[in-house]
């Protein structure tokens, strides 16, 4: 049963990959655990040393591994809705290879598809997904782009309902409504899940500017748990949890040293 999902976001080179990496290993000693990169810009495979690919790959006895392709992610969605739209309304087919091949280009597709995937994840038999993130910007547009999903499939519900009106009085049916309100039901379980099992933790360097994105984070995800973890610490009293400095920190042996026991306490007990 899925337990927890735990985001790690932040500023770039502020330890994010590390830390997700470190914490999938020491949660799959007991729990069968998805570490997934969602990051462009993969690093999975590098501070592991071992290599991933873009299908779930096992690591170690229950710890599973996958770097996302954003272009194959994005390919697999639009032909997906490609295929439900021919069903649902086949009349439509002439223009549809062509909105296909726009929903490819437009700005938010690559967050569409991934939060799409997600729905398929929490169905998969993973106690823990450890989610490594692209830096805040990305991030936050992920979070930013359920909302407005869920608001823009829920306005195309209400236009295709008054559309119906008129087509059953002419005696004509489609299940457009019915596809709709699937899509916006995908996306309603994706709120749903991250609200009530997600963690984020918001990755800072004691430098000012990774403090700044940190916190811009904490604002942007205000409705989510969020916690903030200052890594490669040496400060000694300071409110948040603490990671210090490890030598060389890849590679699944070394991985295992980082002190990243804070964190595991509030994954396990919040
Ligand atoms: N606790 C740590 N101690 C020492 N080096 C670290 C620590 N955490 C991360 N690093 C190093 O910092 C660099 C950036 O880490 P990475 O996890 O790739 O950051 P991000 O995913 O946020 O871009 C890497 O060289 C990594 O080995
Ligand atoms: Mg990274």
């Amino acid at each position: 049963m899925l337990l927890r999902i735990v985001l790690f976001g932040g500023k770039g080179g502020v330890g994010k990959s590390t830390l997700a990496c470190a914490t999938a290993l020491k949660l799959s000693e007991h729990h069968k655990t998805l570490l997934l990169s969602i990051d462009p810009a993969h690093s999975l495979s590098g501070i592991l040393q071992t290599k991933i690919g873009s299908e779930i790959s096992r690591i170690t006895h229950k710890l599973y591994a996958q770097e996302l392709l954003a272009e194959e992610l994005v390919e697999k969605y639009s032909k997906k809705v490609l295929l439900a739209l021919k069903e649902t309304i086949p009349t439509l087919s002439s223009g549809l290879e062509e909105y296909a091949r726009q929903l490819k280009h437009s700005p938010t597709a690559l967050e569409t598809a991934l939060l799409d995937r997600l729905v398929d994840y929490f169905e998969e038999p993973f106690d823990f997904i450890i989610i490594d993130n692209a830096p805040t910007g990305q991030m936050v547009r992920l979070f930013y782009t359920m909302n407005s999903l869920e608001n823009w499939f829920s306005f195309l519900e209400k236009v295709a309902e008054e559309k119906q009106k008129l087509e059953n009085f002419m005696g004509r049916k489609n299940n457009l409504i019915e596809l709709l309100r699937s899509r916006k039901n995908r996306v309603k379980k994706v709120i749903s899940v991250l609200r009530e099992k997600a963690i984020v933790f918001a990755v800072t360097n004691e430098d000012p500017l990774s403090m700044e994105e940190g916190d811009s984070l904490q604002k942007h995800l205000r409705n989510f748990k969020v916690y903030k973890v200052i890594n490669r610490c040496s400060l000694e009293k300071t409110p948040f949890l603490k990671v210090p400095y490890l030598e060389n920190p890849f590679g699944i042996e070394n991985l295992r040293k980082l002190h990243i026991d804070h964190l595991l306490k509030v994954i396990i007990n919040e």
